[in-house]
């Protein structure tokens, strides 16, 4: 690595997937790390291995599966954390083990019940344990940022002579501003001992909304690796965002001289899709970068300036970050070659029975549709393989609505029970819907949110509907639907949500909860 490389390290399926709602099943963490490889991330934190079986098989899959980058697994400062880590990282050409322990005086105190003494002494140990697995060792004091920065000197000296070759400096509740984050970054670089043997990142949580400009103010002051997910999505108000740090690298080179992230910036595009497609975190319009409008311009005087030179209103172009592959466009008269082509081309790797059962479902919606973009394509292969065992499956939906009438359905779903029919009125047409899949499941999760939108464009668009449901134990589950018809987007969207209510059920079963 050059000395003015900037590491990226992805952690969009760990810390981006504990963001409440938006956990994926192993086959899509899997799709995501193969999109993460080719995106050129340097580093794909793949899970907490010791938290959960499902947590240990996603982190191993990608191990097996994924060349390229270094695949990370995150471990408590404990010898079980950090066992599960190395076996589930055990296949993988390059592994790091991650681990941490809280530093700040508000955590050793109340949640860990730790002195400082005893916190020092754990860190060195689990280092020193992990360095029995691999030599690529990462060492977090969580909460860094409100920890007592001679502490932190003394600990990070320590741990990097135990053998940790990354300190990461998290700003685990996103507290600190951009100027405090730098400082703290080169008082560690001045301070610590044997500091230059090992590599400083960042790692900093968007409470404050300062998650991307907090990076970026480390990376001024001399760290070299920085910890991110795609789409700034993780726990609470999330993560720095990848492409809003890459792009910033790339744009102002006047403000991060010779600084390079090595990512393939025209694979942003893509990830992002993929990302908000498997866990059903719609993108805002105007997110930076992936938002839809990001590249928009609407008002006469910008449209003319773009005309007559772009750089008037673009600091960079949509071709930048993948943009124009997206106009790419099928229609029914691709076949299946051109479909498993595009497949290919969008980061998608499907069996060939999920490759035949995609394939039906686009030439379904190409019969109704002139042309089909790669949003399109994107929704019918999320729709068809999510890889989320189908507890519930909507057989038959019939909706009666209309001036003067009382909405009214009915519906027909496959359990392993056997084919449950159920028929209810509601305030609407998707209400009633609602109403009667819950008399059909006999369940009655509540509705947090709903939304439809259209994902593409004219008469015969499809529409995309998202829920979220809370299951009454502090859960919630998003659901995803799409279809040419608005009222089965909605119908289904409810169906997947209820799936992965119950997915997580049977999980939770075998599982034993770890706490950060
Ligand atoms: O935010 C945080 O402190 C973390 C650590 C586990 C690195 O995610
Ligand atoms: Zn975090």
């Amino acid at each position: 690595m050059s000395s003015d490389q900037v590491l990226i390290f992805d952690t969009t399926l760990r810390d981006g997937e504990q963001a409440p709602g938006a956990s994926m099943s192993i086959s899509e963490k899997l799709e995501v790390a193969q999109q993460l490889a080719r995106l050129g991330v340097h580093v794909i934190e793949a899970g907490f291995p010791v938290s959960s079986p499902a947590q240990f098989d996603a982190t191993r899959l990608v191990a097996e599966q994924i060349q390229g980058p270094v695949i990370c697994g995150l471990a408590r400062a404990n010898e079980k954390d950090i066992d599960a880590a190395g076996k589930a990282l055990a296949p993988a050409k390059k592994r790091r083990i991650h681990t941490f322990i809280a530093t700040s005086s508000i955590h050793m105190e109340y949640k860990l019940k730790k002195t400082p003494d005893q916190v020092l002494k754990m860190a060195v140990e689990a280092v020193k344990y992990a360095t029995q697995y691999t030599d690529n060792v990462e060492f977090s004091p969580e909460d860094a940022c409100r920890s007592d920065l001679s502490f932190l000197y003394e600990i990070l000296a320590a741990v990097i002579e135990a053998g940790a070759t990354t300190l990461n400096i998290p700003d685990t509740v996103g507290y600190v501003l951009p100027y405090e984050y730098g400082q703290i970054i080169a008082k560690l670089k001045e301070n610590v001992k044997g500091i230059d043997k090992a590599i400083i990142s960042t790692h900093c949580h968007n409470d404050l909304g300062m998650a991307s400009a907090n990076s970026l103010a480390g990376v001024s002051n001399g760290a070299r690796q920085v910890e991110c997910t795609i789409n700034g999505i993780g726990e609470r108000a999330g993560n720095a965002a990848m492409e809003e740090i890459v792009m910033a690298i790339h744009t102002r080179p006047d403000f991060f001289p010779n600084i390079t992230t090595g990512i393939k910036t025209t694979e942003i595009y893509r990830t992002s899709q993929l990302v908000s497609q498997m866990t059903g975190f719609v993108i805002q319009p105007n997110k930076a970068i992936v938002g839809k409008n990001a590249f928009a311009h609407e008002s006469g005087i910008h449209v003319d300036g773009i005309l007559k030179k772009r750089e008037t209103y673009e600091i960079m172009t949509p071709e930048m970050i993948g943009l124009e592959g997206s106009k790419m466009v099928l229609g029914r008269h691709s076949g299946r070659h051109g479909f498993a082509d595009r497949c290919k081309q969008l980061g998608f790797n499907l069996s060939k029975e999920e490759l035949d059962a995609a394939y039906l479902k686009f030439v379904e919606i190409a019969d109704k549709k002139k042309e089909i973009f790669d949003e399109d394509i994107a929704a019918i292969i999320s729709d068809e393989s999510r890889g989320i065992e189908q507890t519930y499956q909507l057989e038959y939906l019939h909706v009666a609505s209309g001036t003067g009438t009382l909405p009214t359905a009915s519906v027909k779903i496959k359990t392993k029970d056997g084919v449950k029919l159920a028929v209810a009125l509601g305030d609407g047409p998707v209400d009633a819907a609602y109403e009667a899949i819950r008399q059909a499941i006999g369940q009655s999760p509540k509705l947090e949110y709903y939304s439809i939108r259209s994902i593409t464009e004219g008469k015969e668009a499809l529409g995309e509907a998202n829920v979220r449901i809370a299951n009454g134990k502090g859960q919630v589950f998003i659901g995803r639907g799409v279809s040419t018809d608005i009222i089965e987007a909605s119908a289904k969207a409810y169906v997947d949500a209820l799936n992965r209510m119950a997915a997580a059920e049977t999980i939770k079963q075998n599982e034993t909860k770890v706490q950060l």
